[in-house]
């Protein structure tokens, strides 16, 4: 008895290791460095899917058939437009406000106007996971726009969904090999099992409030520097680096001074992270030639550096060091990388959300309390006595 008490309290901070549910979405190998939606290789499908196809598959479970899929791709064009008022609200948001912040702000509005809650219904399901999916980015997009007091672009009916968030956000149709790209890197970001933007979604599913909600909380998950944010500080940090010489001296200093260094290591893999390892091809077919970009040399340098320095501890470069080189060449501004994340994350926190709904148990967990007893209450003047 006393050792399975033991075995409860354990307490593991950041609850490293401990499950917190059973989930068939996707699955993570850290040791092997393998990623499956759904049981399917993450290289299979940046090779042979799109963003929406893979989205359905983690939300139903199953690849759509073609008509399935039209079905799916029609409804998300119909949704893609936001209502005058959110944009109204939107354009009130103080221009230099962080786009994630913005973005958190959006989505939780949405659940103002569409309040209805029907959780046990699975057409109000379909149309949440629809809406949320087509109107993310476009608020993404909007925010963008307004906040340097033009009017957001409309949403494009000829360009399917990568292709359309880059026309909204550039103003001008991408090039095919553009969007292509751009839908890859959706797909790769699009679930990554329990992580802690999935788990701030899950326990806010599981009071059954609204998806709107769900979503909102898990986008100020993602908006922190050690989780979605580390792409932006990325880029800071290859910009602080200066050229591809000083790369040596500036991983040593980081060693030195013990900084935490951005877009390497990861709580599951201990092995470098596969979605970089794509990401990594993908900028490499953006920059073809050394030398055509600094930042692209000064990177691959720096992983080498890195590696060598850190590689014996399991630290590799992760999903987010190469993502921002790749979306700065896309033309996606620096503070928006982390919404862009967002948008692909969406899809496993809705399929978490719906997994979370077929049985749910509200999360209350326990915890290991550190503080007095039977403390007795001191009155202000006595506080007020207390020496300086
Ligand atoms: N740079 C230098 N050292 C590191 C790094 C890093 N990026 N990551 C881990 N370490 C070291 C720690 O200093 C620690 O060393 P020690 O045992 O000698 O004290 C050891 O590795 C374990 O580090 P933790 O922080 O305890 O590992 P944890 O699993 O809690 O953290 C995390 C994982 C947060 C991702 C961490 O590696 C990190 O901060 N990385 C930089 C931020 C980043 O790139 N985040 C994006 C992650 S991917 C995503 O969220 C999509």
């Amino acid at each position: 008895m006393a050792s399975k008490m033991t075995t409860v309290c354990e307490y593991k901070p950041g609850l490293e290791g401990i499950p917190a549910a059973q989930s068939s979405i996707s699955y993570v190998d850290g040791q092997r460095g393998i990623l499956e939606y759904r049981g399917i290789g993450i290289e299979e499908l940046a090779q042979k899917s799109t963003f929406l196809e893979t989205a359905y598959l983690l939300i139903w479970g199953e690849l759509p058939t073609n008509e399935e899929l039209e079905a799916f791709k029609k409804e998300i064009l119909y949704h893609r437009r936001i209502k005058y008022r959110i944009k109204d609200m939107m354009k009130c948001f103080p221009e230099t406000g962080h786009p994630m912040d913005a973005l958190q702000a959006s989505a939780a509005a949405l659940g103002l106007f569409y309040s209805k809650r029907a959780l046990d219904d699975p057409d109000y399901i379909r149309r949440a996971v629809v809406r949320i999916l087509a109107k993310i980015p476009t608020m993404v997009a909007a925010f963008k726009q307004m906040r340097k007091g033009n009017e957001p672009v409309q949403p494009c009916d000829h360009l399917d969904y990568a292709a359309n968030f880059l026309y909204m956000l550039n103003e001008q149709e991408p090039d095919p090999i553009a969007a292509r790209l751009f839908d890859v890197c959706l797909m790769l970001h699009a679930e990554h099992t329990i992580n802690a933007s999935t788990f701030s979604a899950m326990v806010t599913a599981s009071t059954l409030t609204d998806p709107y909600a769900v979503v909102a909380s898990a986008v100020g998950t993602l908006a922190g520097p050690l989780h979605g944010g580390a792409n932006e500080e990325v880029l800071s940090m290859l910009e602080e680096i200066g050229s591809v010489d000083n790369v040596y001296p500036y991983v040593e200093e980081c060693l030195q001074h013990k900084r935490k260094i951005m877009g390497f290591g990861h709580r599951v893999y201990k092995v470098k992270d596969p979605r970089a390892k794509i990401l990594q091809s993908l900028a490499e077919q953006l920059f073809e030639q050394p030398g055509c970009d600094k930042y692209y040399d000064i990177a691959v340098e720096f992983e080498k550096a890195v590696e060598e320095k850190l590689g014996y501890k399991g630290i590799y470069a992760n999903v987010d060091f190469y993502s921002g080189l790749v979306y700065c060449k896309l033309g996606i501004p620096r503070d928006l990388f982390t919404p862009v994340f967002a948008i692909a994350r969406v899809a496993g926190w809705l399929a978490h959300w719906k997994e979370q709904l077929e049985e749910n148990r509200i999360y209350r967990p326990t915890q290991i309390y550190t503080g007095s007893h039977g403390v007795s209450y001191k009155t202000m003047a006595e506080r007020d006595s207390y020496p300086c």
